[in-house]
């Protein structure tokens, strides 16, 4: 069983034909579960709405959009319709049983709404601002999901997680797939993305124990790093794997698989 997480940064014209060709073989063989990101559409589609999209940043470092109302319903939109159908379309244009979903549909994913955020301003001022429509998932529903991959069905799943006010909430989509891998029983968890993978001094590290990642964060830019933690986390909930590796490549998936290309997370 596998999780595989789409990058937004790989779906600017939908899921390519060579990828969806390799998901084929690869469906052969394994069940499979698909996560989807997309943000730059959102921010697009946003911006045309009359709508300009704000990005905050945490003390952590990790940067991401401030989701007020009338930004969930864009982000919804965007999301869970254009970007998710876009990819049903792909694989059903090769014969592949594709359904799109999002968290929010049978609760798959449920989360707490954030009700307060810290954000560091461009002076490094540290404040307290409203947490909007994000939430950190606390729980999978895997039901629907398990029904579907039993009956050879590929679900695609939205990064949206239901609020316990049944309100739809921002999730990350690298952590919606490392927490549906743990909560899947997964063995393998495949970030692609528009890299080759993790790269250190402008070159790709096929390997890494996850106790070497704490030596190497701090060198880690922003879009990665999510990867790295999410890594991480998958890890800990069981996923025996983790492979970051570029989406756009020949046979991107099968050649991660044989390790002969990206970039591996394992336990030790
Ligand atoms: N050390 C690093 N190695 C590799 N990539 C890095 C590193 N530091 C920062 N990055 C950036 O991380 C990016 C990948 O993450 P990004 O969030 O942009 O894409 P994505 O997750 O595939 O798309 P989306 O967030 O829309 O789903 C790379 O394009 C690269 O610019
Ligand atoms: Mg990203």
């Amino acid at each position: 069983m596998l999780v595989i997480k789409m990058g937004g940064s790989i779906l600017k014209e939908g899921a390519s034909a060579e990828l969806v060709s390799d998901l084929k073989e690869i469906a052969k063989q394994h069940k499979i579960v698909l996560v989807h990101g997309g943000g730059v559409e959102v921010t697009e589609i946003a911006s045309k709405l009359g709508k300009e999209q704000k990005f905050i940043m945490s003390p952590e470092g990790f940067r991401s959009r401030y989701t007020d109302k009338e930004t969930i319903d864009i982000y919804t939109m965007v999301m869970a319709g254009k970007m998710n159908k876009q990819i049903v379309l792909a694989l059903q244009s090769q014969g592949l049983r594709a359904v799109g979903l999002s968290g929010l549909d049978d609760a798959i994913l449920q989360a707490e709404r954030k009700t307060r955020l810290i954000v560091v301003d461009e002076r490094g001022r540290k404040k307290v601002i409203d947490g909007g429509y994000t939430g950190k998932i606390t729980q999978v529903n895997t039901e629907l999901p398990n029904l579907l991959l039993e009956k050879g069905y590929v679900p695609i799943v939205t990064p949206i997680a239901l609020s316990h006010d049944c309100e739809p909430l921002n999730v990350d989509g690298d952590r919606t797939a490392a927490i549906l891998a743990g909560a899947l029983k997964a063995d393998i968890l495949v970030l692609l993305t528009d890299v080759e993978g993790l790269m250190l001094k402008g070159e790709r590290v096929p390997k890494i124990a996850a106790t070497e990642v704490k030596e190497v964060l701090s060198k880690i830019g922003g879009g990665m790093s999510t990867k790295i933690h999410a890594g991480l986390e998958a890890l800990n909930q069981g996923v025996k794997e983790v492979i970051v590796t570029s989406g756009t490549t020949k046979q991107p998936i099968s050649s991660a698989l044989n390790h002969q290309v990206g970039t591996v997370i394992t336990s030790e």
